[in-house]
């Protein structure tokens, strides 16, 4: 029997003993809980580096006598202390992996117990990731859920669940201290809850194998879950203990050439992401973690997501379960490696990760080395058996800088960061890796290379989502890649070192609160869920320098887009080249195409010299025209008498767009001939809101239940504002809270805020108002799922 030990805890920032004795006052909290709420930009982290404490009193339900009871901490940052009735019963040192801790024999029955948590938020050089510099926030706090979690004295420990082919598995269950003659039952459900398999053995058997012939496989379009459920029986055939695990029939192998999911080769398309949220770091409850996993597999149209640089929510691994996405996570780390102690530390942090970890299908590669570390072969061989030891069903892998690295993994991980723009997307595989036979991905590519602001220009947010299509394309394209991860989902705050001053790094396709940036419809138009299309400008002349636009790509699934100018067919767009990819971006760099003859009624020959020269014209400016087309205007002059006032008229028509009606340039996308979407660009001062919440139906469970509220000022095309960086208010009334601060500014134009629930059922209402534009209100309603809470 589990309880959620969410609620009723108090907390201070600084630690006492008399904290610990239970003197004084504390501050009530809910888990999970930030030991600092922070800003949006310039973080300090000294702000959330403490020794903090948490304390709550514990009176253990009824029927608790002669059983074994365990405080289950799913995530605390970063060393933990954890003391009952003022004894101490555990030391935990990794703030990414949860951790158990008996106190059947400090705990009483009867009266109330004093839980009390020692939590040391800051740096220690002597737990990984820490030791020298790291490119992101660890944040601080009971950032998870907590748990009371009650077995018979005889229970089962772990159960481990494999597939070595689509029909079968093989079930490990650890049952401790079971009495003789106590035995083990299992059973297999499929989503319905029918028992599809059963077997049993006594409770020493090692392993149980199970055949289901009719088994759905599990896979990225139809990720089919089955149960594992097992019977721990005493003697007497009476339950003891029962544990269940969620589990795939799926194959997943990585070869030379690649990833093979059930026998079947698919590249992995993913993105990074980070565990960080605005205001609350990494405190985010289940709802949030779910959701990111749904914004990358649905949104962002990817398969495969790596977490970067450590274990991630459950949550978010089961959601990954749920939806097919592919998941490479990797223990705690970032370049640095510290001593013998320091690299014990980080082999416990992998062994608890893989046991956590192992039952989720969405995991297909394990990550090894601490991320872009040097070589250091005693530790790598080290780590490497550890996860082949406790998880022989996975492989491994490990991500570096380096090329040519020692290789002990079975997959080579490389931060490819070669593509500068106007060079290959990607390295070879043979002047990567030192050993061909084995598989090669691209673990990060971009970030750095090219950060970009939600609020940069048109054509630093359109080459911002070229970048990853170069980098994406090529390794789609070499036959030598598995798959590649893009730096990265959003965008998070950093330490002094990185980041743009303001210490968040701009690497995301999605800002901090997951809005899209135009690279988000790169990633979004590789899948064929919906249809996307989007386009990498405004067509404004005046973002651009001298008013050269140059081309202009649609993001887009869609077989073929058409450019309208004031409903005017112009042209198709073409190809971009970049054919590695499925479905490429086209571009726009003919504005002018037929018009010349469907509203000029010139002849083709006339037409296209003149379209050359106009083009042309409009790439280099008349000022900067090549010799070359200044003599066929001359010629065109002279051949067609016109007069240089008529040239002077076709420019600003067709070159300048300015004067008379404002131009309407609309893209429409199309299958099999028929329009599927379109997107109309043209000068529009008409803004409006738009406010996406995650989810509106809110139920506090285990713990409260928090909702993420995306918002975006669009133009009256529906199209984005990059410029509109209003002030944005919220006024929220009823049975829930803001988190963060009321007013936002819309970056880019687009913001976003969080509400949480309060522990009672009800509604609520968010009122967001900008000044510039009608405001928009979300009704919420909360409700109580009753689940055990203590
Ligand atoms: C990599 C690193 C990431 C991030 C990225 C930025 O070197 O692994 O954590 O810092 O660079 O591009």
């Amino acid at each position: 029997m589990r309880y959620s030990l969410c609620n009723g805890w108090e907390f201070t920032a600084d630690w006492s003993e008399a904290f610990l004795r239970g003197d004084g006052g504390g501050q009530p909290v809910h888990l999970p809980h930030t030991c600092r709420e922070l800003p949006l930009h310039y973080i300090d982290p000294a702000d959330y580096q403490m020794l903090c404490g948490y304390r709550r009193s514990l009176t253990l339900p009824p029927g608790c006598e002669g059983k074994r009871l365990f405080l289950q901490f799913d995530g605390a940052a970063h060393s933990t202390v954890v003391y009952v009735n003022g004894r101490q019963a555990a030391v935990h040192r990794c703030g990414y992996t949860a951790f158990r801790v008996e106190i059947t024999e400090l705990a009483r029955t009867g009266s109330p117990n004093r839980i009390a948590v020692k939590l040391d938020t800051r740096e220690d050089p002597a737990i990984p990731p820490f030791g020298f510099v790291i490119d992101y926030l660890t944040y601080g706090g009971l950032y998870r859920e907590v748990w009371l979690d009650i077995r018979s004295s005889g229970y089962i420990e772990d159960l481990y669940v494999t597939t070595p082919t689509l029909t079968t598995a093989e079930i490990r269950a650890a049952a401790i201290d079971a009495p003789a003659g106590a035995r083990l039952e299992a059973a297999i459900l499929d989503a319905g809850g029918q028992p599809v398999w059963t077997g049993a053995g006594d409770a020493g058997t090692p392993v149980l194998h199970a055949s289901v012939p009719g088994a759905a496989p599990w896979d990225t379009k139809h990720p089919q879950l089955y149960t594992c459920a097992v019977r721990l029986l005493g003697p007497d055939g009476g339950e003891l203990d029962r544990q269940e695990a969620v589990f795939g029939f799926r194959t997943a192998r990585f070869q030379a050439d690649g990833f093979y999911l059930n026998g079947k080769r698919v590249f992995l398309r993913g993105l990074n992401r980070h565990q960080s949220f605005p205001y609350v770091g990494y405190a985010a409850p289940e709802r949030l973690q779910r959701e990111d996993a749904r914004l990358l597999k649905e949104e962002l149209g990817c398969n495969a997501v790596r977490t970067s640089h450590y274990p991630q929510s459950q949550y978010f691994l089961d959601q990954c379960d749920r939806l097919g996405l592919l998941v490479f996570t990797e223990l705690p780390g970032w370049q640095h490696i510290g001593d013998q102690a320091w690299k014990d530390q980080a082999c416990e942090n992998l062994r608890e990760m893989i046991l956590q970890y192992r039952n989720h299908p969405s995991i297909v590669l394990w990550g090894v080395r601490i991320n872009e570390s040097l070589d250091d072969d005693e530790f790598y061989r080290r780590t490497n058996a550890i996860a082949h030891d406790l998880d022989p069903s996975r492989a491994t892998s490990g991500v570096r800088y380096l090329e040519k690295s020692h290789l002990w993994e079975d997959v080579y991980a490389y931060n490819d960061f070669s593509h500068t723009g106007s060079n290959p997307g990607a390295k070879p595989k043979s002047q990567v890796t030192p050993d061909m036979g084995k598989a090669l991905l691209i673990s990060e590519c971009n970030g750095h290379m090219y950060p970009t602001k939600s609020f940069d220009g048109w054509a630093a947010r359109q080459e911002h989502a070229l970048r990853h299509a170069r980098v994406l394309s090529a390794a789609c394209a070499s036959g030598g890649h598995a798959g590649c991860f893009g730096w990265c989902m959003f965008d998070y705050p950093t330490h002094k070192d990185f980041g743009s001053g303001d210490r968040i790094c701009y690497h995301g396709v999605m800002d901090a609160f997951r809005n899209p940036k135009l690279a988000a419809s790169l990633y979004a138009s590789q899948g064929t869920a919906r249809t996307v299309l989007e386009i990498g400008s405004s067509m404004d002349i005046g973002d651009y320098p001298a008013g050269q636009i140059g081309p202009v790509y649609a993001f887009t699934n869609a077989e073929e887009v058409a450019l309208y100018k004031n409903d005017d067919f112009v042209a198709l767009l073409r190809p971009s080249g970049l054919t590695g990819l499925p479905h490429p971006p086209l571009v726009a760099e003919d504005t002018i195409g037929a018009l010349l003859e469907t509203k000029e009624g010139f002849g083709k020959r006339k037409a296209a010299i003149l379209r050359n020269c106009l083009l042309a014209a409009g790439k280099y400016g008349l000022a900067g025209l090549p010799l070359s087309y200044k003599l066929k205007l001359v010629w065109c002059m002279v051949r067609y008498r016109m007069r240089f006032s008529d040239g002077v008229a076709l420019y600003g028509k067709y070159v300048g767009n300015w004067g008379g009606a404002a131009t309407r340039w609309r893209f429409e996308a199309r299958n099999g001939g028929k329009a599927v979407a379109s997107v109309t660009c043209s000068p529009s001062a008409a803004l409006h809101l738009e406010a996406r919440a995650s989810h509106t139906a809110l139920t506090e469970g285990a713990s409260y239940d928090m909702a993420a509220v995306r918002i975006r000022i669009l133009d009256g095309n529906d199209r984005p504002t990059p410029y509109a960086q209003l002030p944005v208010r919220f006024s929220l009334m009823g049975d829930a809270q803001l988190v963060g601060p009321d007013t936002a500014v819309a970056e880019g134009g687009m913001c976003g805020t969080y509400i949480r629930t309060l522990g009672r059922a009800g509604s609520a209402q968010l009122t967001i108002r900008t000044g510039q534009t009608e405001p928009v209100t979300l009704r919420f309603t909360i409700t109580m799922q009753g689940e055990e809470t203590l």
